[in-house]
């Protein structure tokens, strides 16, 4: 009775919540681009699962696509009570799906109206070190900061967030995060679901860790310099512990773990077997069944769920460990399609291509983290490549444990690079498992562990490598390295 009684209340806040906002929307003219298509769904359930808008596309020509982002700050009704200060981009909290296609020239106008700096980083695009967004690219108070590209590798799931020297943990927690599409005619053609917001559903799942007196707490101790920031609150899209009505048979969602710390192992109640069919650059060859799903800060998969066992009116709780994540009421199970066996052809870089081999080892702890030895220096290049080189990268972990996550309580830490994106070649001297066998750009790195991968650097530029546990980010688990003489 007291959940209904809560359930009322929420209901009722959430409607003030959004006439205001509406209001507010109306009220702000000018100050709020009109850039967006709504598409939602699921109206009037209450806590249902919030879908982003999609960014609209500027430029009526077909080949050229211009956007408007700009990083604001904000407040969110995320309880009854006292609102929490927020950052976000076109809106209170998160941000728009970019949506683009292979091939396509993009132009983006990033607006910063914050009261501090930021960046904005194309995490798995590949494009040129100016265009990346890191660290180098700061935008200050009320600049605006042009970057422009031409999108040249597959369809894939990408994501953008700030950078900034030793905020980035920070500035993302507080809301700074949205997702990058890229399509392409495999996309299109393949028989998947890709109907934006009914069948092809995003999902950012963030933890969050609040005062009493509901703000973002960011204060971190020393546990969390060890394990990086774990919240208590379990976000996705924005909402805590959303449910979303299912009514296709077969739905496709784009997870992405956007938390600055927590690792998820994701799995379906009633042991509900789910298909993942791309990894953070692209799909793999072929859907893989799996019964639970590990993925680390920064990595991203898309899933196809299968729902035409269940029953009309089934609950089904995506879960991670032993708490619920978010839940799919079964509403009907329209489309049964069958799932493509091949999904697209990937082509293996040659090992024999490679003409340099480099190791990167994470040490240290808390404070102390770093990659081999050295901690982020913005002043020192770490590693000169070629322009369009193959590379060999070994990356393993001899840092000490202790922290609370992960496989057996150590300290995983997510090696993510800039600008490109690797194929594992072998994960502990053995193949990696298959979901592990497409386009990775963040790979989660156990104790004691080695991962070999290869990629080819085809954009020059200063690009960092890094840890995705923000907090060691921050803290100085971060390297760079420039592709080519230039800049
Ligand atoms: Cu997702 Cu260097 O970042
Ligand atoms: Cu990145
Ligand atoms: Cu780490």
């Amino acid at each position: 009775m007291s959940r209904n009684k809560w359930k009322i209340i929420f209901f009722f806040s959430l409607f003030t919540l959004l006439g205001w906002g509406f209001y507010m929307f109306a009220e702000m003219g000018d100050r709020v681009l009109e850039t967006e298509t709504e598409i939602g769904n699921n109206e009037g359930d209450t806590n249902s699962l919030p879908i982003p808008k999609l960014l609209k596309d500027r430029n009526p020509d077909p080949d050229v696509a211009e956007f408007y982002l700009e990083a604001q700050h904000a407040t969110k009704e995320f309880f009854t009570g006292e609102k929490t200060n927020t950052y976000g981009y076109n809106g209170n909290y998160l941000g728009p799906i970019i949506q683009v296609r292979n091939g396509e020239k993009v132009k983006i106008k990033v607006k910063n109206e914050l009261d501090d700096p930021t960046t904005v980083h194309w995490h798995g695009l590949e494009v040129p070190g100016e265009m990346d967004g890191g660290p180098h690219q700061e935008i200050y108070p009320g600049q605006t900061w042009e970057p422009n590209f031409t999108i040249n590798q597959p369809a894939a799931t990408l994501w953008y967030h700030p950078h900034l020297l030793h905020k980035t943990g920070e500035q993302v927690f507080k809301g700074l995060a949205g997702l990058f599409y890229i399509e392409d005619e495999v996309s299109d053609d393949l028989n998947i679901p890709n109907e934006y917001g009914e069948n092809d559903i995003p999902l950012v799942v963030q933890d969050r860790r609040f005062t009493s007196d509901n703000q973002f707490d960011y204060n971190i101790g020393m546990r969390d310099m060890m394990t990086g920031i774990l919240g208590d609150t379990i976000l996705v899209n924005g909402a805590i512990q959303p449910s979303l009505e299912i009514s296709e048979a077969k739905v496709r969602f784009r997870i992405l773990n956007g938390s600055n710390a927590r690792i998820y192992n994701f799995y379906l109640s009633d042991d509900m077997p789910f298909y993942q069919i791309a990894s953070d650059g692209g799909f793999l060859e072929s859907p893989v069944k799996l019964s639970n799903l590990e993925l680390s800060p920064g990595e991203r998969a898309e899933v196809i769920v299968d729902f035409s066992k269940a029953d009309i009116g089934d609950q089904i709780e995506l879960r991670s460990d032993d708490f619920e994540v978010m839940r799919f009421k079964v509403k009907s199970k329209n489309n049964n399609i069958d799932l493509p066996q091949e999904l697209v052809k990937i082509n293996k870089i040659p090992e024999e291509q490679a003409t340099v081999k480099r190791s990167f080892d994470f040490q240290g702890m808390g404070p102390m983290v770093s990659i081999n030895g050295k901690q982020f220096n913005m002043e020192r290049i770490d590693e000169h490549l070629d322009l369009n080189a193959t590379e060999i990268w070994e990356v393993t972990n001899s840092a000490s444990g202790m922290g609370g996550m992960g496989r057996m309580g150590n300290v995983g830490h997510p090696f993510h690079a800039h600008g490109t994106q690797f194929q594992i070649l072998e994960r502990n001297g053995q193949t990696p498992p298959p979901n592990e066998r497409g386009w990775k750009d963040t790979f989660l790195v156990y104790p004691g562990e080695k991962v070999k991968v290869i990629a080819q650097f085809k954009y020059p530029g200063m690009f960092m490598y890094h840890c995705h546990i923000l907090e060691h980010e921050d803290a100085g688990m971060m390297g760079q390295f420039q592709v080519g003489s230039g800049k």
